[in-house]
């Protein structure tokens, strides 16, 4: 037997509708939508549109014309962070932020803008009141990530906006580790700015992603170019989604992430919730009183999404990943995990963690055969 468990990065394997629909785009329909005069463009236009509305009827966002693609969630938070900043504004947001948000951040600070990262505990939480303590006049943006893709921490994302709904600060999330997985409610949790992967818990192949922009809130537009339609101008269209999809998108990828989000709607997020959690609670068990083994996150499994990182005194993770991946077959992802903030928070940026992150495809027996893979090793 084999397990696929790095759904964190990216899940795999995929549902079999999206890899039929991106098939059936790629030899059938062929247009980009926007670009030409003919029913095979209105057909790909037709299946972006689709999307963005699938998209929205998921996140509740309050309009569909508000998503607009990039090629991961990478692209989407850099759109917002340095569609929103200038010098001279501030910024908050937590010390176990992911590279694709901390990065930038820094190449902003270096531009002037004023960061401030509140710290979280050792597994990841992270108090509302010091988020608010941390406002100032200047503050311009408060940027989260909605779950840690090294501990598992869930932050209380819906707590933070509705502080930031209340001070008029726009609120921008990093769902990468949440989509698909954990119910998002963009109207409820006051978030104006949703980032998202496709080819994570949407199901959608790689090069997918965007971000979810609330009306009202205007971008500066990172990259510049074609956009279709309102061509004369010699500026951006100010209108979404064409001001910030600027050039040919992959729109065969666009129809295989349509084909995963509506997977994930007519499963329901709660469902998919409530099998990953079942799984990672069977691993935590399995892996519980192993000697020398510290389980990074919270204690708490309603805390938490389906990543269970651990660190084992003696063993290099990378080490330990190598012969999992080598001798049992089995997919996991050691290191810093593209985020070395969390693991400095959690004490672990020396040596990193070995992380198991099951997805909905992942069945009990691989769980089992994982932890005894891993038991054997050690
Ligand atoms: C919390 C978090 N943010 C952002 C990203 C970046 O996502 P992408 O690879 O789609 O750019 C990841 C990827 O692992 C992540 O876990």
């Amino acid at each position: 037997m084999s397990a696929y468990l790095d759904n964190a990065a990216t899940s795999w394997p995929k549902p079999e509708t999206v890899y039929q629909a991106v098939d059936h785009f790629m030899r059938e329909v062929g247009a980009t939508p926007g670009r030409g005069g003919h029913r095979r463009e209105e057909e790909a236009a037709r299946i972006a549109d689709e999307a963005r509305a699938a998209l929205a009827e998921l996140f509740h966002a309050p309009d569909p014309n508000g998503v607009a693609f990039t090629m991961n969630a990478t692209q989407a938070i850099n759109m917002a962070l340095k569609g929103l900043l200038k010098a001279g504004d501030h910024v908050i947001t937590s010390s176990i932020e992911h590279n694709a948000l901390w990065r930038p951040l820094k190449a902003l600070e270096r531009r002037g803008v004023a960061v401030t990262a509140v710290p979280c505990t050792r597994s990841g939480a992270l108090d509302p009141a010091e988020v608010e303590a941390a406002i100032r006049p200047s503050t311009r943006l408060i940027a989260l990530l909605h779950a840690s893709n090294v501990l598992g921490t869930i932050l209380p994302v819906a707590k933070i906006g509705a502080l930031a709904h209340r001070r008029g600060i726009p609120f921008l999330v990093d769902a990468a580790q949440t989509v698909g997985a954990y119910p998002i409610d963009m109207q409820a949790m006051h978030i104006d700015l949703l980032a998202f992967p496709g080819h994570k818990g949407l199901f959608g192949p790689h090069g997918t992603g965007g971000l979810v922009v609330r009306p009202g809130i205007v971008l500066e537009t990172w990259i510049e170019g074609g956009s279709g339609t309102e061509s004369a101008p010699e500026t951006m269209p100010e209108s979404l989604p064409l001001r910030l999809e600027a050039g040919t998108q992959n729109a065969a990828g666009i129809a295989g992430l349509l084909a995963g989000v509506r997977f994930v709607l007519e499963q329901g997020v709660e469902k998919i919730r409530q099998h990953e959690m079942g799984l990672t609670a069977l691993l935590i068990e399995a892996l519980r009183g192993t000697q020398g083994l510290t389980i990074l996150g919270p204690e708490d499994s309603a805390q938490r999404t389906a990543v269970v990182s651990v660190n084992i005194e003696g063993y290099v993770p990378d080490q330990l990943a190598m012969v999992l991946d080598q001798v049992f077959d089995i997919a996991t992802r050691a290191g810093l995990h593209c985020a070395p903030q969390a693991h400095r928070t959690a004490g672990t940026l020396e040596v990193g963690a070995l992380r198991f992150s099951p997805g909905y495809f992942n069945t009990a027996d691989e769980i089992h055969e994982a932890a005894e893979a891993l038991k054997s090793i050690l």
